[in-house]
């Protein structure tokens, strides 16, 4: 019988807490959804020690998401594992995941403590954290480059204490698929104790060999792999979940292992992180980027239509991506919609269906053709946005290329109150005078960090999609914007930014209030 390997997603952990993809509590919680009707074993919520907001996140996870094991991680200290265990009160099933450097570098340079105090902590918290919760995980952070039998007996002491996972992450991505598979073939031959436990391998990207060095460990006898949706983790990355759960699907016949993942989930899961990020997936990204399934050479558009066998290992069907093109139209209903975004892996609530809708007909009726991507751009964008208060009713812009005129944007916005405000603004560019013009409504001062623009569908009424991530006032949040024109797009995504930065402060005051 195939061997189960469990995946242990840890995007709004590892993966929120790299530069640029940080997410509000809202944003975090609609990818844990994602991830649940994915149907990852263990969902890795956060680190609660870290901050009030992360503590109210993994929180909010463990009250609101059902399906996987809701897991927080903690340093081996006694406050950090408390917070843990607070944050993770609300969970049906919970798990503590605590945590100690063992190199000999970390031990030296960071921690500043001798093998027998690191082993002390580890020990002591692994014990701590077994009396109030049954399911603990302890990681040797550092493990790949920590002495073999040092690491052999703080994995045998963290067993011995209770722990029911050992993880040997590869913290800095330095370790090469063979030694990774050496390492845990030998673990699991010396260490006392570890046949009765989980194994687990969690793996960063700084030399591109995450996905191939968690494969090892599996070959080694790994049986729980860490992972992040579209790779995103600390500096280069960690395991891309869709990537390493489709080699041991797509090799079954080399590695004959199976997961529970329902990998029709992947490309809404890895679009709807991307929109919540403001960070596009590259086109060539394997398994969810745009090219993945696409055949431009002729000689490759001839073997398909012979047999997709010849150039595809995969059915792009299998990953949640539709190789229908023409869709609906203005005609089209709801029912339509509905059917067409459910063979596309979205299950549509009727509470987002109205805001879907609207979206729709107004895009139906300036574009001749939705193409399932249209649809798919306008439910995620759906998703992701939040209402109010500001709406933009108008938008003109002028730029300039060796001209006398400055680069001005006026645009006119509607309040839920009823009320409308028109502005305008000068600056170095279309969009900077965009950013002038709104920072007039909000009376702050925005910092775009970040921007990506991109096309839709094909046609001249293709969509335009923009991403970005500005600072407000020193906060840092992200925008996602929809049109047919990609100069709106910006400024729908700019105000989206405007909208969440007033939500925030509205929030605080009334908090402060109360
Ligand atoms: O990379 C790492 O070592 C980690 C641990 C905390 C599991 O993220
Ligand atoms: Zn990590």
């Amino acid at each position: 019988m195939a061997r189960k390997i469990h995946i242990f997603d840890t995007t709004l952990r590892d993966g929120e807490q790299s530069p640029g993809f940080s997410m509000s509590l809202g944003q975090k919680l609609k990818v844990g959804h994602a991830l649940a009707e994915m149907k990852v074993d263990i969902l890795e919520a956060g680190f609660p020690a870290a901050s009030p907001g992360d503590f109210d996140a993994v929180r909010a996870i463990a009250t609101e998401i059902e399906g996987p094991i809701i897991t927080a991680l903690c340093r081996t200290i006694p406050r950090d594992i408390e917070f843990a265990d607070r944050a993770l009160e609300p969970a049906t099933r919970s798990r503590i995941h605590t945590f100690i450097a063992t190199s000999p570098i970390h031990r030296r340079d960071k921690l500043n403590m001798s093998c027998d105090e690191v082993l002390r902590h580890a020990v002591n918290a692994v014990n701590m954290a077994t009396e109030i919760c049954d399911d603990v995980e302890f990681s040797a952070e550092d493990g790949i480059r920590t002495e073999r039998e040092f690491l052999a007996e703080i994995l045998q002491a963290a067993i011995e204490a209770g722990a029911g996972t050992v993880n040997i992450p590869d913290t800095v991505g330095y370790a090469t698929p063979s030694e990774v598979y050496d390492l845990f073939r030998w673990l699991i031959k010396t260490v006392p104790g570890i046949e009765n436990v989980r194994v687990s391998t969690h793996c960063h990207d700084d030399l591109g060999l995450a996905v191939a060095n968690s494969l090892a460990a599996v070959e080694g006898g790994a049986t729980q792999i860490e992972c992040a949706l579209n790779g995103i983790g600390e500096r280069a990355g960690n395991c891309a979940l869709e990537e390493v759960v489709m080699a041991l699907r797509t090799r079954a016949d080399r590695f004959d292992c199976e997961t529970g993942i329902d990998t029709r989930r992947f490309a809404a899961g890895s679009h709807l992180l991307a929109a919540v990020t403001g960070n596009f997936v590259p086109r060539n990204k394997a398994i969810v980027g745009e090219n993945a399934f696409a055949h431009e050479a002729g000689i490759h558009q001839h073997g398909m239509l012979a047999s997709s066998e010849t150039y595809e290992i995969m059915k792009p069907e299998d990953v949640g991506v539709q190789h229908s093109q023409l869709i609906l139209g203005k005609h089209s209903g709801r029912h339509a919609v509905v059917d067409r975004a459910r063979v596309m892996g979205y299950q549509l609530e009727e509470d987002q269906l109205d805001d879907i809708m609207i979206r729709f007909k107004d895009l139906a009726d300036r574009k001749k053709r939705v193409f399932d991507s249209d649809l798919e751009a306008i439910i995620t964008g759906s998703q992701t946005h939040t209402n109010g208060p500001w709406s933009l009713n108008w938008l003109s812009v002028v730029s300039r290329v060796n001209g006398e005129s400055e680069p001005m944007a006026s645009l006119t916005l509607a309040h839920q109150d009823g009320t409308t405000s028109t502005h305008t603004g000068e600056g170095d560019g279309p969009v900077d005078a965009i950013v002038h013009a709104l920072e007039q409504v909000t009376g702050t001062r925005i910092k775009v960090l970040s921007l990506a623009m991109r096309s839709i569908s094909l046609g001249e009424d293709a969509q335009g999609e923009a991403s970005l991530r500005a600072t407000v006032d020193g906060v840092e949040y992200s925008g996602h914007g929809l049109s047919t024109d990609i100069v709106a797009s910006c400024a729908e995504a700019l105000l989206e930014i405007v909208n969440r930065a007033i939500r925030y402060s509205t929030e605080i005051k009334q908090s402060n209030a109360a």
